[in-house]
């Protein structure tokens, strides 16, 4: 059975059982519980604590987990990531209070800075020669610099609303990260079979994100005109209409490209332009 770790609260719990639900893992009651069987799936779910999670997925403890490249990084622990997930996207970035003097890396030296993250800002410091303290504190580190702990402080950053709110500018950023799917170094041929079908379900869950299924009618005579537009998986599907010299075509398209291909449609014939989401997209 694969064991999958994933975040018991936090910011990744809600979409990583949103994204094992799109891939067709049927997870009941997975509120409050600290393990739950997949009731359609060779899998069960665990609960752990954020920063359990690198550590039981190196031991092997868990096979795979969802969780934020930050927190692997922090924890430097040896697995595989196998692909990064999309979500959860923050960066990892030194601030300062408002009213201090600023004016670039060098302005920490010497200088105390409270984070969650020591190994990944010591690493950082050594790397632009900064000789700064770390003053590590497991939470609520922005208020540090406002009770006189710190003069700046290294934290994650989603919206900035927290930073603004404590009178803080973000001055340097150390790393971008988001959610992704991690796997134990050594895990057995049976279950790398089930990481290979997760895998495969995820790729295609994130493929159809980034497509619309689109249908519209055109003139026969525009036909091929609309096919080089179209930018589709193999070819656009033609249904002729009952209204002579008229087809219907089907097609998928990239979201980004979605009103190019829409106006250059337009200004070729087409009518009657529907656009939907597409859920799964197998290749
Ligand atoms: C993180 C981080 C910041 C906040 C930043 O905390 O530690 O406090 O998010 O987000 P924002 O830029 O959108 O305001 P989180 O709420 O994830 O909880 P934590 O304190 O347990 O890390």
């Amino acid at each position: 059975m694969l064991k999958i770790a994933i975040q018991k609260s936090g910011r990744l719990y809600d979409q990583s059982i949103r994204l094992l639900n799109e891939c067709g893992l049927i997870i009941d009651n997975a509120k409050g519980q600290l393990k739950v069987s997949v009731q359609n799936f060779d899998a069960e779910i665990l609960f752990l604590r954020n920063s359990d999670i690198p550590k039981y997925t190196e031991s092997g403890v868990a096979d795979l987990a969802i969780v934020g490249e930050n927190v692997i990084q922090e924890m430097n622990v040896e697995v595989k990531k196998l692909i990064q997930l999309g979500f959860s996207k923050c960066r990892l970035s030194i601030a300062t209070p408002k009213q201090s003097n600023y004016n670039s890396i060098l302005s920490l030296q010497q200088k105390k800075i409270a984070t969650s993250y020591p190994n990944t800002l010591q690493r950082y410091l050594q790397s632009q020669n900064i000789d700064a303290s770390i003053h590590q504190i497991s939470g609520s580190v922005e208020i540090a610099p406002n009770i006189g702990l710190a003069d700046a402080i290294c934290d994650l950053v989603s919206s900035g609303n927290t930073l603004f709110k404590n009178n803080l500018v973000e001055q340097e950023v150390i790393l971008h990260s988001q959610a992704a799917l991690y796997a134990n170094e050594n895990t057995s041929k049976t279950k790398k079979d089930l990481i290979e079908q997760l895998l495969f379900r995820i790729e295609s869950v994130q493929r159809a994100k980034a497509f619309d299924y689109i249908l519209f009618n055109i003139p026969n005579k525009n036909i091929k005109l609309a096919s080089s537009i179209l930018p589709g998986l193999k070819s656009p599907t033609i249904i002729p209409l009952l209204t002579p010299d008229w087809s219907s075509v089907h097609s998928v398209i990239e979201k980004k490209q979605y009103w190019q291909i829409i106006n250059k449609l337009k200004s070729i014939g087409a009518e009657g332009i529907l656009v939907s989401p597409v859920q799964k997209m197998v290749l």
